[in-house]
C-alpha cells in the first residue's frame, strides 16, 4: 500500500462528518432499559452449556488525576482507600455471574482490564482480583489466551509490572498521546519519555508478548513538527501496535474537556496534515495500517489475523479471537452475551447497592434481532477485511444481498465514483483511499442510524 493513495485530502474533507466507531452494532444509543438484570440472569443460564470460549472485560474506573481530553468512563480521586471496597464488589459480581452459569465448562480466552486506570489497584488488590477470577473461571494457558491491561505508565513501578505478569497478563496497552511538554501541560498529562520507556522495557523483560501505545492527534498546540518528534520516540520504542486516535472533542458530554482551550486546538487542515504525516511515517517505519486508528507490525498477530480474514471487532477495538460472548464486570461495563448487549449502572451508588443486594447491576441493553445480526456481521467484516463477499451472507441469512441492501448499495455508488470502493456483482472491495473512511462506508448499512439521522452525537470520523 502506498501512503499517497491511502491519504487523499480532498476526499477526506468531503466525507468528514460525525459517525460511530462501531465497537458495537447496534451502537450504545440504541440500548434501552427494557433489558435488565432478569434478562441477563436468564441469558447467562442459557449460554452456560455452550462450548465456545468466553471473553471477560473488567472496568476499573479510578484515576488519580484527570487528563482534560479524556472521554473514558472514569472517577477522578486521590482516595486510594476507594479501591478495596470496589475490588470486594467485583468479587461479588464475579461470584454472581459464575454461580448463575453453574458448572459451565466454557473457557476464558480473553481478559481485558480497562479504565480509568486499572493500576489504581495496588499489587495486593490486583492479585486478589485475578486469583478470584482464576478460581471461578476456566482460563486457557498463557500462550493461547489474550490477557490485556490498560496502563498509565505514570502509575507503574517495576514491581507492579512483575506482579501483573504473575497475575497472568501477557499484553499491555499504554496511553502516551503526545510527549511534547506544551501539549502535555495543556491537557494536564505530564508523562516523561523515560518513565514510558522504562515500563515498556520492564514489560518486555517480564515476558509481556504484545505492547500497544495510544497516541492522539488534534490535541491543543500540536503541530506536524512537534508530533513528528513524538512519533520518532515511539518508533524508536518499537511497540508491536500503535493506536492513533483522533481527539474527540465533545465538551458537552465530557466536563474536563471544557478546560481545553479551544483556540489552541489545531485547525482542521493542521489535523489532517498531522494525520497524513503520521500515516506516512508509520508505514515507512514498517507498520501495517490495520484500520480504524490501528497500526501493527507485520508479524503481529493482529496484522496476521487480518491477512487471514480472522480479525474481529469488539468494545476494546480489534481482536484476534472469534466473536465470542463477552461478560462485562464493574461500573458501566458493557457485555455481549447470547445475542444481547448488557450495560451495568453508571453511578457508583447504584452499582454498589445492586451488588450488595446480590442483584445484577444491568440497567440497559439491547436484544439483537436477526436483521441486527446480519448488519452487525456485514459491518464487522467491512471494518476488519475492507472487503465483502455477498455469498456467505446470502447463504447464512437466506437473502439476496443486493436486493436486501439496495438502499445501502445505492448510497455507496457515490463512494464508488470517488474511487473509495468498487462494487461488483458478488461483493465489494474497499480501495486504499476508502480505508480511512471505513466508518462512512459502514454507516450505509446501519439501519438505526438511518432512522435516527441527526439525533445522536458521535465524533467526527477523521
Ligand atoms: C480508556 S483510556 C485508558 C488508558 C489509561 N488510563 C491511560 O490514560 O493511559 C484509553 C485511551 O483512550 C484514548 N482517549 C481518551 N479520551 C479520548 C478522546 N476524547 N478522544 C479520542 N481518544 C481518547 C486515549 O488515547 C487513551 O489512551
Ligand atoms: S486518559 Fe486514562 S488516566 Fe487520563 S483521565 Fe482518562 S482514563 Fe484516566
Amino acid at each position: 500500500m502506498t501512503t499517497s493513495n491511502l491519504f487523499n485530502i480532498d476526499i477526506i474533507k468531503k466525507y468528514d462528518k460525525a459517525g460511530p466507531r462501531y465497537t458495537s452494532y447496534p451502537t450504545a444509543p440504541m440500548f434501552h432499559t427494557g433489558i435488565d438484570g432478569d434478562v441477563y440472569e436468564q441469558t447467562l443460564k442459557d449460554v452456560a452449556k455452550s462450548d465456545s470460549p468466553l471473553s471477560l472485560y473488567i472496568h476499573i474506573p479510578f484515576c488519580n488525576t484527570v487528563c482534560y481530553y479524556c472521554g473514558c468512563n472514569k472517577i477522578v480521586t486521590k482516595k486510594y482507600d476507594r479501591a478495596q471496597p470496589y475490588v470486594d464488589l467485583l468479587i461479588k459480581e464475579i461470584d454472581k455471574v459464575a454461580d448463575t452459569m453453574g458448572d459451565t465448562k466454557r473457557r476464558v480466552m480473553q481478559l481485558h482490564l480497562g479504565g480509568g486506570t486499572p493500576t489504581f489497584l495496588n499489587d495486593e488488590q490486583m492479585r486478589q482480583l485475578t486469583d478470584h477470577l482464576h478460581k471461578r473461571f476456566n482460563f486457557v494457558p498463557d500462550e493461547e489466551g489474550e490477557y490485556g491491561i490498560e496502563m498509565d505508565p505514570r502509575e507503574c513501578s517495576e514491581t507492579t509490572v512483575k506482579v501483573l505478569r504473575e497475575c497472568g497478563f501477557n499484553r499491555m496497552s499504554m496511553g502516551v498521546q503526545d510527549f511534547d511538554p506544551i501539549v502535555q501541560k495543556a491537557v494536564n498529562r505530564i508523562q516523561s519519555k523515560a518513565e514510558t520507556l522504562r515500563v515498556l522495557n520492564d514489560a518486555r523483560n517480564y515476558g509481556f508478548t504484545s505492547m500497544n501505545i495510544d497516541l492522539m492527534y488534534g490535541l491543543p498546540h500540536q503541530t506536524v513538527e512537534t508530533f513528528n518528534q513524538t512519533l520518532d520516540t515511539i518508533i524508536e520504542f518499537s511497540p508491536d501496535r500503535i493506536a492513533l486516535f483522533n481527539y474527540a472533542h465533545l465538551p458537552k458530554m465530557f466536563m474536563p474537556q471544557r478546560r481545553i482551550d479551544e483556540n489552541a486546538i489545531p485547525a482542521p487542515q493542521v489535523k489532517l496534515d498531522i494525520l497524513e504525516h503520521s500515516i506516512h511515517k508509520l508505514l515507512d517505519a514498517g507498520y501495517v495500517f490495520v484500520g480504524m486508528d490501528h497500526f501493527a507490525k507485520p508479524d503481529d498477530e493482529m496484522a496476521i489475523a487480518q491477512k487471514k480474514g480472522n480479525l474481529y471487532r469488539n468494545f476494546q477495538g480489534y481482536s484476534t479471537h472469534a466473536d465470542c460472548d463477552l461478560i462485562g464486570l464493574g461500573l458501566t461495563a458493557i457485555g455481549y452475551v447470547g445475542g444481547h448487549f448488557f450495560q451495568n449502572a453508571k453511578e457508583m451508588e447504584t452499582y454498589t447497592a445492586d451488588i450488595e443486594a446480590h442483584h445484577f447491576s444491568v440497567f440497559r441493553g439491547y436484544a439483537l434481532t436477526e436483521e441486527d445480526h446480519l448488519r452487525r456481521n456485514v459491518i464487522m467484516r467491512l471494518m476488519c477485511d475492507f472487503a465483502l463477499d455477498y455469498k456467505p451472507f446470502e447463504k447464512d441469512y437466506s437473502i439476496d444481498f443486493k436486493q436486501h441492501f439496495a438502499d445501502a448499495l445505492d448510497d455507496l455508488t457515490m463512494m464508488q465514483d470517488d474511487e473509495l470502493l468498487i462494487l461488483n456483482d458478488t461483493g465489494m472491495q474497499v480501495l486504499t483511499a476508502g480505508r480511512l473512511l471505513i466508518r462512512n462506508i459502514a454507516m450505509a448499512f446501519d439501519e438505526h442510524l438511518r432512522a435516527k439521522q441527526g439525533d445522536v452525537k458521535f465524533s467526527k470520523v477523521i
